[in-house]
């Protein structure tokens, strides 16, 4: 055979490699002899194997070039005579119909006829085994499909559980962090973060949390944020530098990246940005999804990111409710030391107080506010207790101490109908309960009466004991003490007053350090609020417009 040496090798593509294979493999089980593999690329080269590698090699064998340029054009299996006793047989090597390589052999030409049948047999097994491959292909594509998604529900499945674990009390870095780690698992980039706008959604503001190895030089960061700011909001940006051929690539220390917006209808919060992938398969590396970021790590991201914006905006809205209840509770106190100025201070102490008691119980931060809530509100029924027997200074008759007596239910009929406070109504109704059941208004006994009310019941006794009031002076703090010890188990929760004399110290200091609100003082200069409406209209109306 007319051969040249080596001169030049170029290691053949992995997937021209495995079709050459398969149909050297299935070419010598037809002919019970091995084919020469051409491949058109750049020119007609032959493939050849070289110590068990398989590589292709420059030729100028004019002969074997032309003939493969013949069947490329036609294209079916021919036979090319070289002597009155030798020619040669090819045979194109198509892929879905795209011509890939020619295979060709060496025959004596006794029987070009037989040869050319044989070649007949092996182009139509050839597509056979091609369509077996397209199914085994489609097989593998669907197989790769349903694990993305099955690994997407469950990212998605723990981020949901992530979210409510972390609750919307949560802040926006919590969230973050919780939620980049377990995104990374599928993205697998070696930088992956959370990073803020500002106010305007414009600009970055900070970075918020990140996962994996430290990426320095955040100012890169801040430079693909502000060259893709307006692209992403369109659609998710993934560049790889690779691809990247036009134009200087301006990003030192990245390689490839995503940017996807996290954003709701209404406001901008932020971006994730995936720096770099990781090599996790060093075996697959060959594999351009394993080295590049695609469209299955942008949607990943892209879902993350809207998912963690409404989480943002829901836990703002949140925040806003919540502050709007405090104020309308701090309304209602007001409205309560206004009536009695000696109670002035009273119920932010035991709220205060009642907190600090709640933490120390094993309610979370979350508790402890609600219950900071309720004690706030515990009075709120004095609201409706007459002024006369509110103030009295002397000792109460029967009558009027039933009436202040009463002052639980009168709170409940006020909270009632707030839908929002509904959670503060069972401590506030029961904060005068006792544990011994001689309490009011129910007289419930023991774990019957809520821990909220178990623990404003201390809260409060502790604060009337030690505060001054018109009839008497505010008792030592000693003696205060005494009076809870005596008490605990019968008045009061035993476990609750052992809290308090755990926390005593720090309850002291929040008595000591206590400044009562000021009385707001209105200004009378003041402009009117703009939504308020402060001349009558003097339009008459238009008479074109009146009927008739
Ligand atoms: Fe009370």
């Amino acid at each position: 055979m007319n051969q040249t040496p080596n001169s030049e090798t170029h290691a053949p593509t992995p997937r021209q490699a495995a079709f050459c294979r398969a149909a050297a493999d299935l070419l010598r089980t037809t002919f019970q002899e091995p084919f020469e593999m051409w491949l058109p690329s750049g020119g007609w080269r032959r493939l050849v194997a070289t110590g068990g590698q398989t590589a292709d090699a420059a030729h100028d064998d004019a002969t074997r070039v032309g003939f493969c340029t013949a069947i490329a054009e036609r294209p079916l299996p021919d036979v090319h005579r070289l002597t009155a006793d030798r020619c040669l047989l090819g045979i194109p090597i198509a892929v879905a119909g795209e011509l890939k390589a020619v295979a060709i052999r060496e025959f004596a030409t006794n029987s070009p006829q037989l040869a050319l049948q044989l070649a007949e047999a092996f182009l139509h097994r050839w597509a056979q085994e091609e369509k077996v491959r397209g199914l085994t292909e489609e097989n593998s594509s669907l197989a790769e499909q349903i694990s993305e998604d099955f690994e997407e529900l469950m990212f998605l499945r723990s981020l949901a559980e992530n979210l409510d674990i972390s609750n919307a009390g949560a802040k926006l870095e919590t969230i973050a962090r919780n939620v980049l780690p377990l995104l990374n698992q599928s993205v697998a980039a070696e930088w992956l973060a959370f990073v803020a706008a500002d106010r305007d959604g414009q600009a970055v503001a900070e970075l918020v949390a990140a996962d994996g190895a430290d990426f320095r030089n955040f100012d890169v960061v801040r430079k693909i944020i502000d060259d893709f700011r307006d692209e992403v909001l369109a659609q998710p940006v993934v560049r790889n530098r690779v691809h990247s051929t036009g134009g200087h690539w301006r990003y030192p220390g990245v390689r490839e990246f995503v940017l996807v917006p996290a954003a709701t209808d209404s406001k901008m919060i932020g971006w994730l940005v995936a720096i770099n992938r990781q090599f996790v398969d060093r075996e697959s590396l060959w594999q351009l999804s394993q080295l590049e970021f695609g469209s299955h790590e942008a949607s990943l991201m892209a879902t993350t990111a809207t998912i963690v914006a409404t989480q943002a905006s829901n836990i703002e809205l949140l925040r806003e409710k919540e502050g709007l209840l405090v104020s309308v509770a701090r309304a209602l106190v007001t409205a309560i030391e206004a009536k009695d100025e000696y109670t002035r201070g009273h119920s932010e102490r035991v709220a205060l107080y009642s907190r600090r008691l709640g933490s120390q119980l094993g309610y979370t931060p979350a508790e402890a506010d609600r219950l900071y809530l309720a004690a706030l509100l515990h009075d709120i029924g004095k609201i409706g207790i007459c002024d006369a027997t509110l103030k009295k200074p002397g000792k109460l008759t029967e009558e009027e101490f039933r009436e202040i007596q009463a002052h639980p239910e009168k709170g409940w009929e006020i909270l009632q109908g707030i839908e929002p406070l509904a959670y503060v109504i069972p401590g506030m109704l029961q904060h005068h309960e006792r544990i011994d059941g001689r309490g009011y208004p129910d007289g419930l006994e023991g774990e019957e009466i809520s821990l909220d009310s178990r623990i404003m019941a201390v809260a409060d006794a502790f604060d009337a004991m030690t505060s001054d009031r018109p009839y008497r002076k505010g008792m030592p703090l000693e003696k205060a003490e005494a009076i809870l010890r005596e008490g605990a188990g019968s008045q009061w929760d035993s476990g609750v007053v052992d809290a308090f004399f755990e926390v005593r110290d720090e309850i002291f200091e929040i008595r000591r350090d206590f400044i009562p609100a000021q009385r707001p003082v209105r200004d009378r200069t003041a402009p009117a609020h703009p939504g308020c409406r402060t001349a009558t209209p003097t339009q008459e109306p238009s008479l074109a417009k009146l009927p008739g």
